[in-house]
């Protein structure tokens, strides 16, 4: 499974990108507006970071300026993928950019009707909301599974199923679980997903039990260089 992180913030994507955990960045306006730049430099500046896939999403909602707008964008950086809502003109310009080679990421999908609808126009990445839906009182990985099964009955289908408004490490396990191709993670949710109590405590107990030794790796190493 690969993981995309979930945030425009440059400070955590460079702290997280060190880890070399990370596949890609979504963005969306909400998550740029949060971070008071501008869009573009933005951007770019993610793209720069990680070379995967970086999602930049358009602000326009008729076909001519959303194509108009992600051409544009989509001369950035070679890694952007240019992200579209999943509306009839959503779907169209993904079918156009799709077919000029840009990856094209379909969000807002909450339901297996838009996601198959997205694959069929071309899209790289179909972004379906599980925590959206989970609020909504739907059950959001259910659509996951729905995604996942319908693309499997056709194996020509390029589509990687993105999941999408994480919001806990057990949304990321389950879509794991179900086969999907890519979780897009917020960065506290990808801290949580390192930490376990046990982990911390078998620690404490290795570095303690090994200080009672007197020794230490690099220097035992410095001796016998010497
Ligand atoms: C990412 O592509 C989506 O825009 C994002 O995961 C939405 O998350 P939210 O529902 O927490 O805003």
């Amino acid at each position: 499974m690969k993981f995309f992180i979930d945030t425009a913030d440059l400070a955590e994507i460079r702290d997280l990108a060190a880890t070399g955990l990370v596949d890609g960045v979504t963005t969306n306006p909400s998550l740029v507006a949060k971070t008071g730049r501008n869009f573009l430099d933005v951007v770019r500046e993610i793209c720069a970071i990680v070379p995967g896939p970086v999602s930049a999403e358009v602000t326009a909602t008729d076909h001519p300026t959303m194509l108009a707008e992600g051409r544009f964008l989509a001369t950035l950086a070679r890694n952007v993928a240019v992200k579209v809502p999943l509306t009839p003109a959503g779907l169209k310009t993904c079918r156009a950019l799709a077919a000029e080679g840009t990856m094209v990421n379909v969000t807002l999908c909450f339901s297996a009707a838009q996601a198959l609808l997205a694959a069929k126009a071309g899209a790289s990445f179909i972004s379906p909301f599980v925590g959206r839906l989970d609020d909504v009182g739907s059950d959001g990985m259910a659509l996951i599974a729905d995604i996942v099964e319908i693309y499997r009955n056709y194996p020509g289908l390029k589509t990687e199923v993105l999941v999408a408004s994480i919001r806990h490490p057990m949304h990321v396990i389950a879509a794991a679980k179900m086969g999907a191709h890519i979780g897009t993670v917020p960065p506290g949710v990808l801290r949580q997903m390192f930490q376990h109590p046990l982990t911390d405590k078998g620690l404490a107990a290795f570095l303690a039990d090994w200080a009672k030794t007197g020794q230490s790796i690099l220097g035992e190493t410095k001796v016998a260089a010497e």
